[in-house]
């Protein structure tokens, strides 16, 4: 049914558009966690040498731990918001003295961590331990909302339209493949379904939606700061 077409249209393009990052090579929790902070701030082609950089300095969740926050910070220099690598090195200490060093393993374990927030746990989660949980950042709810026609008139407010989006992106979640799955959303907005001027003549899930760029989003407030 619509469902399952819309899922693996959906995953066999991003399949074969796959770009070779390097955090899609790994299913180390704590380099999809590092990837996931970086990439909320940062395009994607800055954060690949950054990425490297930080994971060579700081290659497990333990070395951050006990690194001293000036190297923590050094490296990452030129990324901005500095509160979210100071937020992940508290992060890293309290793995490293309430868990032993090893990342929780589960999506709602993560949210406990400082600075991981309902964004970075589903995505950590998702990708690294293929747990059922929709990410939905700032590309995946416009995505959202052209699919389902739900566009600037709609009269609820803002909370209700926020739990509509969430409970339509995990309504599609391919629970079979979660991380794959949402990273294709996420890339799906960020390529794809241009804020502006989508590209729906070549969208794979251009049979499923309602608007096809007729009815453009509206801008809507990016992810609250976790
Ligand atoms: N944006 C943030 N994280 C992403 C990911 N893992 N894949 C694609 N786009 C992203």
């Amino acid at each position: 049914e619509d469902t399952a077409q819309m899922r693996a249209k959906l995953l066999d393009w991003y399949r074969r558009h796959l770009r070779d990052l390097p955090w899609r090579r790994t299913r180390d929790p704590y380099a999809i966690w590092v990837s996931e902070i970086m990439l909320q701030q940062t395009r994607v082609a800055a954060v690949v040498e950054r990425y490297e950089q930080f994971l060579k300095n700081f290659p497990t969740v333990v070395a951050l731990a006990h690194a001293a926050e000036a190297d923590v910070l050094a490296l990452w220099s030129g990324l901005g918001y500095y509160r979210r690598a100071r937020m992940m090195h508290k992060a890293a200490k309290t793995v490293v003295e309430q868990f032993g060093g090893v990342m929780p393993a589960s999506a709602a374990a993560l949210r406990d961590l400082p600075g991981i927030g309902v964004y970075t746990s589903a995505a950590i989660a998702s990708i690294a331990y293929g747990e059922p949980v929709a990410v939905v950042d700032g590309n995946v709810e416009r995505v959202v909302q052209r699919l389902a026609g739900w566009g600037s008139e709609s009269r609820e407010g803002q909370a209700e339209l926020n739990r509509k989006i969430a409970d339509y992106a995990t309504r599609l979640l391919d629970p079979t493949a979660p991380g794959d799955f949402n990273q294709a959303m996420m890339e799906l907005g960020a390529t794809m379904c241009l804020p502006k001027a989508p590209l729906c003549l070549a969208c794979p899930l251009r049979e499923h939606c309602k608007t096809q760029g007729e009815h453009p989003a509206p801008t809507r407030a990016r992810m609250r700061s976790e």
